[in-house]
């Protein structure tokens, strides 16, 4: 049987009231065009969603990662998008789109990239993760619990098909080098890495005994393309999930907890990642909390699998009560982080303020220093 791509590609082109959230007219731009090219047979499924500020393209196709008709259609759909945010002077319109000219392929020209290809099995569940007011190394925390964590996934315990472990892929983006680490023997030296967020990210995920594909998430980094600050990279990440990757439960779980991801205001600052349904994928106070959302989906014959009318259905994972603990949490947190203002550790470190507007603050009072 032939393979199926499941691609994720993204940008903040614009939005509603500063950088909340995608307009209703930024959703019909997007769902003509990928209807079009449904229709044409360029991809074979798709689903338009937010994150907060970011519009989301989730489509299914057998062209390939990496597909230059799927990735222009992807730039196509946000450049058409972003000229309607710009007729309606929303914020920031356009933001993401940070070169003219496409070349065949979106990655480094500033929206974000998931995606994976593999052959169909009898049935293949995945999570599509989404966040905003974040950056890809929010997941590395996720990833290593869903993945080589067994207080976390009892599967790779219990489960046969899972005990021989994960390789991870972790890219440097500073070098822009990756390296393979197989867990759960180099479990250790996976977190001396990943552990480092800011410039240590996950990319890919397989299962370690027959490397079938199991995890892909976004690596932009808008700030290194750019060469200054541009918002931050507001990942996504495919999970593959049952008979023998770990169960949706298992996934899911590591957002029992809030835990704290590097960007919300202004991206200078540590926040409470929160999890949400779409109905709460905004961000509001302090233009946060950095927030996530996740929706569960099955792959069936190279589509999603649609309801009778032919819409493609999805769990909105996270609208459930079983994570309001995490909710909760996350408000607290926010709150006592927001108590020190602009004081570290509450504002990220000053490596990672060089790619804010910090600096043109501090050149302000350049002149003014004489020897101590
Ligand atoms: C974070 C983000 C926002 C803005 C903030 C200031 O990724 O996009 O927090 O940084 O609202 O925006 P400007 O400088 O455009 O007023
Ligand atoms: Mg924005
Ligand atoms: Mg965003």
């Amino acid at each position: 049987m032939a393979k199926t791509t499941v691609s994720l590609i993204k940008a903040d082109i614009g939005s509603l009231a500063g950088h909340i959230v995608v307009p209703p007219p930024l959703f019909n731009i997007a769902n003509e065009k990928l209807e079009d090219a449904k229709r044409s047979g360029v991809i074979n499924s798709f689903l338009v969603f937010n994150a907060g500020d970011d519009l989301e393209l989730l489509m299914t196709h057998d062209r390939g990662e990496n597909s230059p008709e799927v990735h222009g259609l992807a730039w196509e759909t946000f450049k058409a998008a972003a000229d309607k945010a710009k007729k309606l002077k929303l914020y920031g319109a356009g933001q993401d789109l940070l070169k003219d000219a496409f070349s065949g392929n979106v990655r480094g020209m500033g929206p974000g990239v998931a995606e994976m290809e593999f052959k169909e099995r009898g049935s293949d569940p995945i999570v599509v993760f989404a966040a905003d007011k974040t950056e890809p190394a929010a997941f590395n925390y996720m990833l290593y619990k869903v993945f080589a964590d067994p207080f976390n996934t009892a599967g790779l315990v219990i489960d046969p098909k899972m005990s021989g472990g994960f390789e991870f892929e972790v890219l440097d983006a500073l070098q822009n080098k990756t390296v393979r680490l197989k867990t759960p023997e180099e479990s250790y030296h996976l977190i001396a890495l990943i552990g480092t967020t800011e410039r240590y990210m996950v990319s890919k995920i397989w299962r370690a005994e027959d490397k079938e594909i199991a995890a892909a998430s976004s690596t932009t980094k808008l700030s290194l393309i750019a060469g200054q600050y541009v918002g931050k990279d507001d990942p996504v990440c495919l999970v593959r999930s049952q008979s023998g990757f770990p169960a949706m439960g298992e996934i899911t779980m590591p957002f029992l907890h809030s835990y704290l991801v590097a960007g919300w205001m202004r991206g200078s600052h540590w926040g409470p990642f929160m999890p949400v349904g779409l109905k709460d994928s905004k961000c509001t106070v302090f233009d946060g909390p950095p927030r996530i959302v996740a929706l569960g989906i099955q792959i069936s014959n190279g589509m999603i699998a649609s309801d009778d009318e032919g819409h493609p259905m999805f769990a909105d994972i996270f609208a459930d009560p079983a994570f309001d603990m995490a909710r909760r949490e996350a408000l607290e947190l926010a709150a006592a982080l927001r108590r020190m203002g602009e004081f570290e550790p509450a504002r990220l470190g000053p490596e990672a303020m060089e790619y804010t507007t910090l600096p043109l603050v501090l050149k302000k009072l350049e002149a003014r220093f004489k020897e101590a």
